[in-house]
This record gives C-alpha cells, structure tokens and sequence, in this order.
C-alpha cells in the first residue's frame, strides 16, 4: 500500500487542485468523502491529512463536519481555508464571521517559519476567499503568519503536527503554495516523494479491473490525446475486453484512419471496429453553410452512428470516456476569481444516459499534462501524445461554407502539407494547433499564361495555453514562403493561400 495523504473534501472546488499539487510532490493521495471515519483512514494507511476548503460556514446548522476521531489518530493534519476554521472550531478556539469577506489577494507574512513554511520568502503573496476567521487558538496553537485581517493567518500545533492556513496555497495564484504543499508533505508528514506515473497507472490499471470485472467496455476513439490515452490504460488492464469504435465521419484529416488502425489494431492489437459512415455524414451536409447547422449535424449523426455500431459488438456494460479534470483549464479569470478557470468540456455529451451503459473515466482525476506523462509511459508515440487539438466536427468546421467531397480533396491535400512543413521545422511542436481551412471563395491566378481561376486556402496557426485565448504565430517569412509555394504547385485548384493574423479574441480558433 502506498504512503497516503487523505484529502477530505468539503466541497471547494479546489479539491481536485489540491490532489494535483500533491502528485506534483510525487506523493499519493486520495480524496475523501469529509465524512469518512477515522478507522477507514488509518485502514487506508494515511500518513497525514488535508481538510480541503469549502463553501460552508462552520457555523452553519448544517455544515459538513468530519469524524472528530480523525484528530486522534497521531498523523499530522493541514486545514485549508475551511479547514482551518474547523480546527478551530473543533478544537477548543473560536471561529466567527468576519464582518469583511476577505477575498483575492492578500500578503502572508510569515512569523516562525518552522517546518510548514520551511526556506521561503517572509513574504508570500496569498490567495484567500473566506468569510469565516479564527479569533482564538485551540490549546497547544500558535500563529506562525499573520495578514492585515487576521492575527491568526497560519497557525502550528508543533506537538500534534496540527497546522491550518488560511489562504489557499494549492491555487497558482498563491506564491510558492506548491512550496507549502511540499513542505507539509515532505517535512511534516515524511512522506517518500517516490510516487511516480508508472504507479499511477498500476493504480488504475487495478481500479478498472476491479470495477469492470469480465464485463465488456466501448469507447469511442478519435485519435485525440485523451481517448487515445483511455484506451491504452484500458487495454493494459483488460485486453481483449475492450472493443474501440474510430467513426470516419468523412471529415478527417489525410491519412488519419490509416494511422489509427495502424497504431491501435497493429500495434498494440487492440479490438478496434472502424465504422465507416462517411457517406451518410457527407449527403446530411449537403446544402448545409451555417456553421451551427453543421455541428449539430455531425453531432447528431456521430451519436446515431455510434449506437448503431454497438450492436454489431455484443453486450456491453460499460462505455469509457477520456475526461479529463478538468478537460479544458482555463488561465484567464473572470472576476477575478481562480475558479472560473475551470471549465469542463464534454466532447460525447448525451451518450451515456441514453445507453445505460455505465461510464469508466480513468483520467478524470488528471490534467492535461499527466495525461501526456500517462501515455508516454504506456508507450504511445510521440505523434500521439503532443498531437494538436481537433475539433470534434473535424473538417466539417474547416471547410467554410458548404461540405463537398471535392473541397474536401483539397483542403486535405494542403494541410497535409502544413502539417509535414510544420513538423520537419520543429514548429508543430512549439504552435497550439496549425491548421488550412478552406474558403468558399474563387480568385484569380496565374500559371504560364493562363489564367487560373481557383481556390483559396487559408493558414491558421496559433500560440495558446488554454484555448480561450490565442494569437497568430509569428511563423518566419521564409517557411510561410515556402509552405504557401508548396500548397499553390503541388495542390491541384489552389491559387492563393492566406495567413490569418487575427487572435483570439475577437476571432475565434476555429473559422466556424
Ligand atoms: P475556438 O474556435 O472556439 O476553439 O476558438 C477553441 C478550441 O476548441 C476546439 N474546438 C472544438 N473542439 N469540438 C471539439 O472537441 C468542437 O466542436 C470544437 N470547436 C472548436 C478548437 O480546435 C480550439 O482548440
């Protein structure tokens, strides 16, 4: 069993965040209903504790209190935010309202560094959001960092390992709170720091064998990053068991079904039914422009086509998904608030009330570059685990206008191109996504003499951390040059190719 941390979770939406923060640490936790009872902890084999933050007063008629017991099982215990009003609540101080919300930035001054605040800053730029404070010390406290707003900031039961902070070290706002995090874990909890990604997954690996039994799981692979990390996690724990589904839809990119039946069915022989109902993609979108038209279209189609290849497949109990937590984390702040920067993203909403299969999400405890890290170790190719996002509706969103198989050919053709040019130069890497989008537009050209009447392709290649905000990449004129005299000779009906040097935003990623 590894060393533990218990999360105890009463409801911050940062819980998930502290979890993170402690893998970053190389450590294990795992979250906890805050209900769950001393005996169950230490049968967990729990080292030390966190009471996470939460929305409550501790005060309130009703507020979320854990097992007291958890106090007396002789491991250390940090209280964040709403933890820390518990600890005083709980255990012999006081905690009131505090007649000023104390929310966003405030500067922790740290008084005894002790082994929680251990080689930083006397200083630290903080993050709060709290109503309730603590006006008096338990017996065998005292405060070790003040604000402007409290006297009891930060505070230590040296004998007990007991300590509780105010702010909300796990968010990236506060300065050094991984810092904080490590300090408590390494310093106080003498934890190991040897939990590594490849004992993630034995961890999974395990879960989902134990969940899923001898039942057998669908999941519905696009070629994406997450799904493509389900799926091998799932097909290291169950094989056979796990049957994929790749729709071609008709909208994808050149060569893109090959490569996935290439990596997944040849390589790692994993069960994949490749449906392809591109046809019937192609004919409902016939005659469709508007671009909200045309997802839901797709949309719709997917979902049908989907359901429908399940039942050549046999009985299924469980559909996989690839979410991640959150799938889509967003650094801008809205009002100045950290937790409007999470958003979560469902690419396959709807699926699985309506087949009453029940979901396996193995990732969705973890973020984005985890992920990366997870297949990477299950030995997933570079290509895959780096690869760029791609809309759900594929090219249906990047042929503007109407869909037609012939626009289709040469939109392919030219981001084929793109995409060789960006990788052998090393910018594919570097960019957030880079991509040709077809206009529904004619201009006119010159080859030899003639006169060349043709298409327009569009570049659009963009530097993002999260997808709400982008700019246009400053791609050297001489590789512009180059791609744009590559698409313009070797795609036949392409006369002029454009750079898009809009950001986001007011423009979006996408052009529809
Ligand atoms: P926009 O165009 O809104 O795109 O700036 C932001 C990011 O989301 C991707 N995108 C989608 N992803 N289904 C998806 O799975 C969709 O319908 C969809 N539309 C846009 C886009 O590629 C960019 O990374």
């Amino acid at each position: 069993m590894p060393q533990t941390i218990a999360v105890l979770d009463f409801g911050s939406q940062y819980t998930q965040v502290i979890a993170r923060r402690i893998r970053e640490c190389q450590v294990y936790s795992k979250i906890f209903h805050y209900r769950t009872t001393a005996a169950q902890l230490r049968e967990e084999g729990v080292i030390g504790i966190i009471l996470s933050g939460g929305p409550s007063s501790v005060l309130a008629k009703n507020a979320p209190l854990p097992d007291p017991a958890i106090f007396e099982l002789g491991v250390p215990v940090l209280g964040i935010c709403y933890g820390i009003q518990l600890m005083g609540h709980l255990l012999g101080g006081q905690t009131v309202p505090s007649k000023q919300r104390e929310y966003g930035h405030g500067t922790l001054v740290i008084r005894k560094p002790g082994r929680l605040f251990a080689k930083l800053p006397r200083k630290l730029r903080v993050w709060n959001s709290h109503g309730d404070k603590v006006t008096k010390l338990p017996p065998g406290f005292s405060s070790i960092g003040t604000t402007d707003n409290s006297p009891f900031a930060a505070i230590e039961d040296r004998k007990r390992n007991f300590y509780g902070i105010q702010f909300h070290p796990e968010v990236f706002h506060t300065e050094h709170g991984v810092d904080v995090v490590r300090n408590f874990l390494v310093r106080v909890c003498a934890a190991a720091q040897d939990w590594t990604t490849k004992d993630f997954i034995a961890h999974a690996v395990a879960d989902i064998r134990a969940k899923v039994g001898k039942s057998r799981v669908i999941l519905g692979l696009s070629g994406g990053v997450d799904s493509s990390v389900a799926a091998a996690l799932l097909h290291t724990a169950i094989g056979r068991q796990l049957t994929c589904v790749f729709v071609d839809n008709g909208l994808l990119r050149q060569d893109e079904r090959e490569t996935v039946v290439s990596l997944y069915a040849r390589n790692f022989k994993i069960d994949l039914r490749v449906v392809d109902a591109s046809t019937l993609f192609l004919r409902r979108l016939k005659g469709v422009s508007e671009p909200e038209q045309k997802r839901k279209i797709i949309g719709r189609t997917f979902v049908e086509v989907f359901e429908k290849s399940l039942k050549s497949i046999g009985k299924a109990k469980f559909l996989a998904q690839g979410t991640l937590y959150p799938d889509v984390i967003e650094s801008v702040t809205i009002g100045d608030n950290p937790a409007s920067l999470i958003k979560s993203h469902h690419n396959v909403g709807g699926l699985p009330a309506k087949m009453k299969l029940e979901l396996v999400e193995p990732l969705r405890e973890l973020f984005k570059d985890e992920v990366r890290a997870v297949g990477t170790a299950l030995g997933l190719p570079r290509e895959v685990v780096w690869r760029q996002p791609f809309p759900g509706p594929g090219l249906g969103v990047r042929v503007a206008g109407e869909v037609t198989r012939d626009r289709l050919v040469v939109l392919r053709a030219a981001d084929a191109i793109l995409q060789e040019e960006m990788k052998k130069n090393g910018w594919y890497w570097k960019v957030w996504q880079s991509f040709c989008v077809y206009l529904p537009v004619k201009s006119v050209g010159v080859i030899g003499d003639e006169r060349n009447y043709a298409d327009v392709i569009a570049l659009r290649i963009v530097e993002s951390k999260d997808a709400m905000t982008a700019d246009w990449t400053r791609l050297p004129y001489d590789l512009l040059q180059h791609i744009s005299s590559r698409i313009t000779n070797e795609v036949h009906n392409v006369s002029r190719v454009v750079y898009d040097i809009s950001s986001k935003p007011p423009a979006t990623i996408e052009w529809e």
